[in-house]
């Protein structure tokens, strides 16, 4: 993808991951909107970088998908990147009483919020980037994560397909492959112990300065290449 003058959307740009690839894309000259359900820190960013747009919305909730779609297509037409960012990780087991609640709260945000977005979104004139962040996790699970681990499996697959059948479209469609890093995800405190989001978000920049659709950082390089074998070590390491 060209990396300046384009009008992205990033969905969970507020904080995170997100909220660094927000500022680097607008270091690179782009005009970002950013969408999440916390309308404080949506103005917080929008405050620090007055060029931001913000729009609040509940990506869990079909409506406010299409909300967010129809509102785009009134005022940003010329939007043409999608970036599918916005995400949860339940911590859980199934023994829990709120098991399934909590796994159909993943999979709707996960999984059902950017297949929706993305059909929505492939429909703009202008669209012609979707990148899709999964983990590294989609290819070796932790078994206190489980339904967060096959959401972002799901979420792999479905962006190898979704790369295969927009190529006719001129779409590029573009996978990011975060290995853990340091942010609030799933609960605060809990990724204080890995790199931080701005070693991941330049690496990402030169993948993407050199072309590269699948953009991988530290760990989630070699998970991504793991054979059986080494998916069964990497396992037997991350679940012991
Ligand atoms: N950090 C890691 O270790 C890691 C590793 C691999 C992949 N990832 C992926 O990276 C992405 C970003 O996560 P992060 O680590 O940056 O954590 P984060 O700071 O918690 O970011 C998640 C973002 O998604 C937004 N979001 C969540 N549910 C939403 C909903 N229903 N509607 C709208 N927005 C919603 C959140 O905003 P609101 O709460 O304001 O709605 C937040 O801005 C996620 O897809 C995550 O799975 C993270």
């Amino acid at each position: 993808m060209k990396l300046s003058n384009n009008k992205i959307l990033i969905t969970g740009g507020a904080s995170g991951i997100g909220l660094g690839l927000t500022e680097r894309f607008l270091q690179e000259g782009n005009k970002v909107i950013i969408c999440g359900r916390r309308e404080k820190l949506l103005k917080e960013v929008a405050q620090k970088h007055p060029s931001v747009v913000t729009r609040a919305c509940d990506l869990s909730k079909e409506a406010d998908r299409i909300d967010l779609y129809n509102w785009i297509n009134e005022n940003h037409s010329d939007l043409n990147v999608l970036i599918n960012n916005a995400g949860i990780q339940n911590w859980m087991n199934i023994t829990d009483e709120d098991f399934y609640d909590k796994a159909n709260d993943e999979l709707t945000t996960n999984v059902l919020a950017p297949i929706h977005l993305t059909k929505l979104f492939t429909q703009l004139s202008d669209i012609t980037t979707i990148i899709n962040v999964t983990s590294g996790l989609a290819f070796i699970p932790l078994s206190k994560i489980p339904v967060y681990c096959a959401t972002k499996a799901f979420l792999r697959s479905f962006t190898l397909s979704l790369r295969h059948s927009l190529k006719a479209a001129n779409i590029e469609v573009i996978e990011m492959i975060p290995p853990a890093l340091n942010t609030d995800l799933g609960a605060k405190g809990l990724h204080n112990d890995f790199p931080p989001v701005s070693d991941f978000v330049t690496s990402i920049f030169e993948q993407l300065k050199e072309g590269k659709t699948e953009l991988t950082f530290g760990t989630s390089g070699d998970r991504a290449k793991a054979n059986n074998e080494t998916i069964q070590e990497y396992f037997n390491m991350m679940n012991p």
